[in-house]
Parts: C-alpha cells; sequence; structure tokens
C-alpha cells in the first residue's frame, strides 16, 4: 500500500539487478553494454509518456533534474517570474527559491482544501513568466492538477511548463504531447516500481533545441567520447540535458519496472487503480475516516489520504499488528495500492488503519 512511497521488489527488478552484477562480474566492464541499457531505459520511460527516446534525459534525482531545467532559464532579463504550486513536493520548491539567488522571483499558486484547480493560477502567471512548475499528482493526498488547463495558460502568456510526474507515472495515462507540457520529470521508485537512484527528464525538442543547461557534462556533449576538454558543444537531443556518467545499475532496475508497467498498458491499470481508488475512498467513508482532499477518484491518482493525529505512530501500529506497508506523510496516512493489489488487500489496509486507530 505504499506505492506513494517505495514501490515493492518484484521478480523481474531483482533479476535486472542481478543481471548487472553478473556481468559486472563476468567481464569486469562492458561500458558498452552499461550505457545501452540506460539507452533501453530512455525508451521505456518514452513509450510510457508518448515521447521518443532522443527527448530524454537521465538524472539520479527529480530534484537534480530540476536543478538542470532551471539553470537553463535565463532570469536577468524581461522574464524573472517563476509560478510554483503550493503542491510540489518540498524539494522543487526549494530548487526553485534557489533561483532566486540567479534574479528568479517566485509566485505561489495556491492549494485551497487540499486541491488546487487550474484557476488558481490566474493572476499568478503573468507576461514576466519565464516557467510554471506544477506537479501532476499532489504528493500529500494524490489530487491530481489539470495540466492541460496549466499548461495552456503558461502558453498564454509564453511561459514554459515544468511537469513532475513522479506521483502519477505508472499509475495514470500521461501523454505529453497531450498535456501540452515542456518539461516532465519522475523518478523510479514510486509507481513506477524501481529504486531510488534514478530519475528521467523529458524536454519538447523545440526547448531543449535553445536551452543550454549550466549544469552539465560530458554525457550532455555531442560526442561524449570525444574528450575534447576546451569544446562545450551540446548535443542534438535531450541528452544535453545529461551530465556524467549514468547511474547504471539503476537503470537496469527502472528499466524492468517500466517494462512491466508496458506491457500490461497505463490503460489498464489505470481502469483497475480507479476501482480500487473508490474502494478505499468509499470504504474510509464507511469506517468513519477523515479523508485529506478530493473524494473524486478521477481527480486522483492511486494514493488516498486520511487524516489522523500521529501519522508515524500509525504507520508502525498498521505494519507490525496488520502486517500493512502504509505511508505517513505529516498530517495523513496514504494508502496507495498499484495494479497487483486486490480488493481484498484494500479491505486489510482500511481495517488494520481502522485497527491502529482505535
Ligand atoms: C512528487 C514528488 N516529486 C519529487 C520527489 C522527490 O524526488 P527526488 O528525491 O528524486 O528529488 C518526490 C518524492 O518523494 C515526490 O513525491
Amino acid at each position: 500500500m505504499n506505492n506513494c512511497s517505495q514501490a515493492p521488489q518484484t521478480d523481474s527488478t531483482r533479476a535486472a539487478a542481478e543481471r548487472y552484477l553478473e556481468s559486472w562480474n563476468t567481464s569486469g566492464m562492458d561500458w558498452d553494454a552499461w550505457i545501452a541499457e540506460v539507452a533501453l531505459a530512455k525508451r521505456e520511460f518514452a513509450t510510457l509518456i508518448n515521447a521518443s527516446p532522443d527527448d530524454i534525459a537521465v538524472f539520479s534525482s527529480v530534484s537534480e533534474a530540476t536543478s538542470a531545467v532551471a539553470s537553463a532559464l535565463d532570469f536577468s532579463g524581461g522574464r524573472r517570474r517563476v509560478v510554483v504550486s503550493e503542491a510540489e513536493f518540498p524539494s522543487i520548491g526549494q530548487v526553485w527559491l534557489a533561483q532566486e539567488s540567479r534574479g528568479a522571483q517566485v509566485a505561489w499558486a495556491p492549494v485551497s482544501g487540499g486541491t488546487i484547480e487550474a484557476e488558481a493560477y490566474d493572476g499568478v502567471i503573468d507576461d514576466q513568466t519565464a516557467i510554471v512548475s506544477a506537479c501532476h499528482g499532489y504528493y500529500l493526498n494524490g489530487y491530481l492538477q489539470d495540466t492541460a488547463a496549466i499548461a495552456a495558460r503558461a502558453h498564454a502568456h509564453g511561459a514554459l511548463l515544468y511537469l513532475d510526474a513522479y506521483q502519477t507515472l505508472g499509475a495514470v495515462p500521461v501523454d505529453v504531447q497531450a498535456l501540452g507540457v515542456d518539461f516532465l520529470a519522475s523518478g523510479n521508485l514510486k509507481f513506477l516500481m524501481g529504486v531510488p537512484g534514478i530519475a528521467f527528464l523529458y524536454v519538447r525538442r523545440e526547448v531543449a533545441a535553445r536551452l543550454h543547461p549550466t549544469v552539465t557534462g560530458w554525457f550532455g556533449r555531442s560526442d561524449p567520447f570525444a574528450f575534447n576538454v576546451k569544446q562545450l558543444d551540446w548535443s542534438a537531443s535531450a541528452s544535453r540535458f545529461d551530465s556524467g556518467t549514468p547511474p547504471v545499475i539503476n537503470a537496469y532496475i527502472a528499466r524492468a519496472g517500466m517494462e512491466i508497467l508496458n506491457k500490461i498498458g497505463i490503460a489498464n491499470i489505470y481502469a483497475w487503480n480507479q476501482i480500487l481508488t473508490h474502494r478505499v475512498i468509499d470504504g474510509g467513508r464507511d469506517r468513519g475516516f477523515t479523508l485529506h482532499g478530493a473524494s473524486d477518484a478521477t481527480r486522483k491518482t492511486t494514493s488516498t489520504a486520511f487524516v489522523v493525529a500521529d501519522s508515524h505512530a500509525i504507520e508502525a501500529h498498521m505494519r507490525v499488528h496488520g502486517g500493512i506497508i502504509a505511508s505517513a506523510r505529516g498530517p495523513v496516512i496514504r494508502l496507495a495500492p498499484h495494479f497487483y493489489s486486490t480488493i481484498e488487500d484494500v479491505d486489510r489496509a482500511l481495517d488494520a488503519l481502522g485497527a491502529a486507530l482505535a
């Protein structure tokens, strides 16, 4: 029930890690194969979001990806404003705040009642806005922002749209073309069934072509193996956002995790996850739990949050006495089942939460 924080291990992700360890052990070094695996992981990520592998860069975290995007923006001229939703994961807001020393001025789109509508951006996005940073799913309660409507608002003012899809990718269909986003980032340890230490960034091709991130390194060059210390050229694709040696073993695992999801199909996963989400919301209401945020499952990813007095004590009680891994986050306990979960799993988790509350 913990996919909003860390997905469980699967046979195929474990086998992927072992494949890398075996390669390292038997060949000593096989950079061609290892870098090819990173390229395959980019491909798998691209498939998830309806993009091309050339539009994907790789990082070790979403924070790092956000910093690379920020480093490519100029806040010294007429576009200094950065509009950030209050629903962002703190790290993302903090990356944007750090840009204030480079001339950026952060303005906030407010959360109200645990949700945030596209209208919350009206009057905050203006013609001096460089970029709007909006998460797809709110980490606290799974609320889905209306990304296409926010992208349209950003673009109407000539601003870019940065989307953090960490809480949705793998659970909710995401199509970067339909949503109209300029950047999309996600790590892999939540609904993508992977591990910490790897994240991917999509950059719209026309946007990538005019940006030069100063968070960079040899893998961002047109030929990383040219070894020309005095030359700073730029890869023609989104790999200009790559920096140093990529996280290879994490790429093996990430690819295997994403492969599971792409094989099942996100539309199928979403349909089942909606049923699970209804069950969590309805079951929580029947047991008298206090829901945090929206009760409309169509406006949510597969996380549901209930307000509790001491979320960490509740999490520990559920784990020890109920055999359930839930996720404490500030004022809430989150239940985040996924495609492999059953209705019985959900009921058992709700009962364990009820017992912990009692
Ligand atoms: C929506 C969202 N964005 C970003 C992060 C943090 O990403 P990273 O640690 O890869 O920077 C989290 C993490 O838990 C998250 O839920």
